[in-house]
């Protein structure tokens, strides 16, 4: 099921429809907890969450992300309790799928769960080496016209394991380089928006990516997001045409994206923060696999 090398070159599997509806990948937190700390926002909050508020408010994200997307699930499993940040399985465009390697130990036990899933649904499975971690796309966001793909480095994965996706999906890459422990992963400080806009907190990254975010988006499609938001994981956002959804931010915030035509849906998440994740972790971004498409 996995495959090496991973050059694709037929056309025909990079030719998904952008029109079909979103579809999303979601994990219920049956088993979820909070073991171990692999992140700053892990620590002090080990077993401290509540598995029953958790479990409510997954489920008021699930009925958000239905209402605008179709929702798949993959069932939870023992010993992987940060399985439903499925955001962090891989990256998948166009039917084809680059499973992640974690940096930490504590989550390599969910790869092979991942990998069967993907396997199991048809996609175009593609193992990434564990020698440089790569943590799918919660470091790595396509830009929304689909030019470019975003991938953050530093924390967690590793600047080498970006080539092998410029030639799996034939695509410009930019590099970020994160620099706050606390935003570990690019989809906690960066989000690409319909309409040409990207939301981020600017400390999060070092002078010469923050420039590379600047030469792409124009100053009037830059939303800046002040660290009283960003520590509320408002990067941390779903984006589905003009809904976005995301944990609860300021009024301000809230404000200035309405401002652009968004709809903003606000769903409190505190039960995830305390894991270190929000709305975009809990779900990762799917198009429909090849074995599902006409020629
Ligand atoms: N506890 C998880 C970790 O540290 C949280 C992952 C959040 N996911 C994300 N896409 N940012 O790996």
């Amino acid at each position: 099921m996995s495959t090496q090398p991973i050059e694709i070159t037929n056309p025909a599997i990079l030719s998904t429809a952008s029109s079909t509806p979103a579809s999303f990948l979601m994990c219920p937190p049956r088993l979820y907890d909070v073991n171990y700390v692999i992140n700053p926002w892990m620590a002090g909050n080990v077993h401290a969450s509540s598995r029953e508020r958790a479990a409510e408010q997954w489920e008021h994200l699930y009925q958000a992300v239905s209402e605008v997307a179709e929702v798949q699930l993959i069932d939870p499993q023992p010993g992987s309790p940060d399985m439903v940040f499925t955001a962090n399985a891989g990256l998948e465009r166009s039917g084809i799928v680059a499973i992640s390697s974690f940096f930490h130990p504590e989550r390599q036990g969910e790869e092979p769960h991942f990998r069967q899933w993907f396997h199991n649904a048809g996609y175009l499975v593609i193992d990434t080496p564990r020698s440089t971690p790569f943590e799918g796309e919660g470091d790595a966001l396509f830009s929304t016209d689909g030019t470019r793909l975003w991938v953050g480095y530093g924390p967690r994965t590793t600047p080498s394991s970006h080539q092998p996706l410029r030639k799996i999906w034939n695509i410009e890459v930019a590099s970020l380089h994160l620099i706050d422990p606390r935003f570990y992963h690019l989809d906690t400080c960066f989000a690409p928006l319909e309409g040409g806009y990207a939301m981020y907190f600017p400390k999060a990254f070092d002078q010469a990516s923050l420039e590379k975010i600047e030469d792409f988006y124009p100053a009037e499609k830059r939303i800046i997001v002040s660290e009283a938001d960003a520590v509320c994981f408002a990067c941390n956002a779903i984006n589905v045409d003009r809904t976005i959804i995301l944990n609860q931010v300021s009024r301000e915030l809230s404000a200035q994206l309405e401002s652009k035509g968004f709809h903003v849906v606000q769903v409190a998440l505190s039960e995830f923060l305390k894991a270190g994740g929000a709305a975009k972790c809990l779900v990762m971004k799917l198009s429909p696999p090849p074995s599902t498409l006409s020629a």
